[in-house]
């Protein structure tokens, strides 16, 4: 069995729903964590915007309940300490979000947009800053009583994942006060391309101090679930893209620490369209419809995604705007 403790939070084989932008919204955590996900951080938020914009403005994203998807995280992103320290003040002290459990920096984002403004993957260039921003941030995490953990990479450029740069950044993060490091198995120039480096997490995993280590990339059923834990080492798995549209993924890893494949029952086309109806709902409640309907486009595509005249059906979805419109949909085309 694999056990964990995130500072005070103990979690018995830990299995996260990777923070995806777009993907990751309040109603489809819920799902993966009724699925056997042990928590899901929401997408990166800027702690330069709840600065200066204020925290309604990223509320939609923000938003957490911990009746539905157990212990809440809300992943941010930046540069500067003093903005993680506000934010994070901020949200452990606006009513709706006060519950979360775990704050989660974000230092491995790839995206020219961020890394310009020196916020994610950059920081894996500025250790000393990465290391202040983690100072002030646990700081604060923890006069709130909240855990703080790091999201990052195998390194920014594709060397440091052998010159030593990469396990000198993963040692710092671990002393600096975090309570788990998730590494994806990519540089920053990689982007997401080629395959996930499981060698290199594992050198990174012995880099890591006394915290957890969670393992991340291209983890898409049992056997590769398996592996990343028997090469890395690794506490835990992070997955990403493979439960996009396929939830399900959690319960086919559930015996994946003792090595016991469980027998998973085939999930069909008509249980994923059931699945997207389920998502489509409970984002419902959270939004206006119109607007729901258009944001889950990128989910109901991965839900659609291998049936059969799924893009003509792709098509007829992204011009749907009504709940009624989605259902007729998938059970006519
Ligand atoms: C559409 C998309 C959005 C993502 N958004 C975020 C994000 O907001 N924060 C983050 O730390 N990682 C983000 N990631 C990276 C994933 O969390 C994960 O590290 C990456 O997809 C590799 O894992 P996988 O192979 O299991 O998908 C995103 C990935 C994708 C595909």
């Amino acid at each position: 069995m694999g056990m964990i403790n995130i500072g005070k939070i103990r979690i018995e084989d830990p299995l996260i729903l990777a923070p995806m932008a777009g993907t990751t919204t309040l109603a489809f955590r819920s799902i993966c964590h009724e699925m056997g996900s042990s928590y899901q951080p929401t997408e990166l938020v800027s702690a330069r915007s709840i600065m200066y914009s204020g925290i309604d403005k990223s509320m939609c994203y923000l938003m957490i309940d911990r009746e539905k998807e157990g212990l809440s995280c809300i992943q941010l992103f930046g540069s500067d300490p003093k903005d993680f320290e506000y934010a994070i003040g901020k949200i452990c002290e606006d009513p709706r979000l006060k519950d979360v459990d775990i704050i989660d920096i974000n230092m491995g984002c790839p995206v020219p947009k961020v890394v310009k403004t020196g916020a994610g993957s950059a920081l894996m260039r500025e250790p000393k800053l990465a290391e202040e921003i983690i100072k002030a941030s646990v700081k604060v995490c923890d006069s709130y009583g909240k855990e703080l953990t790091v999201k990052t990479r195998i390194g920014y450029e594709d060397e440091d994942k052998d010159n030593g740069k990469a396990e000198d950044f993963i040692k710092m993060l671990s002393q600096s006060g975090a309570k788990l490091i998730a590494v994806h198995g990519r540089t920053r120039n990689q982007m997401y391309h080629g395959q996930a480096d499981i060698k290199a997490l594992a050198r990174m995993r012995k880099a890591c101090d006394g915290i957890p280590f969670i393992a991340n990339g291209d983890i898409k059923d049992f056997n590769s679930g398996r592996n990343m834990l028997e090469v890395t080492g690794a506490d835990g798995l992070m997955i990403g893209r493979a439960a996009q549209g396929n939830p399900w993924i959690f319960e086919e890893l559930a015996g994946v620490f003792e090595n016991k494949e469980k027998e998973a029952a085939k999930v069909t086309f008509e249980d994923r369209k059931k699945m997207l109806l389920r998502e489509l709902e409970l984002t419902i409640r959270y939004k206006d419809e119109n607007i729901a309907v258009r944001e889950m486009r990128p989910s109901m595509m991965a839900y659609i995604k291998g049936m059969p005249g799924a893009a003509s059906l792709k098509v007829k979805l992204c011009s749907a705007l009504t709940y009624e419109e989605v259902k007729d949909l998938l059970w006519t085309t």
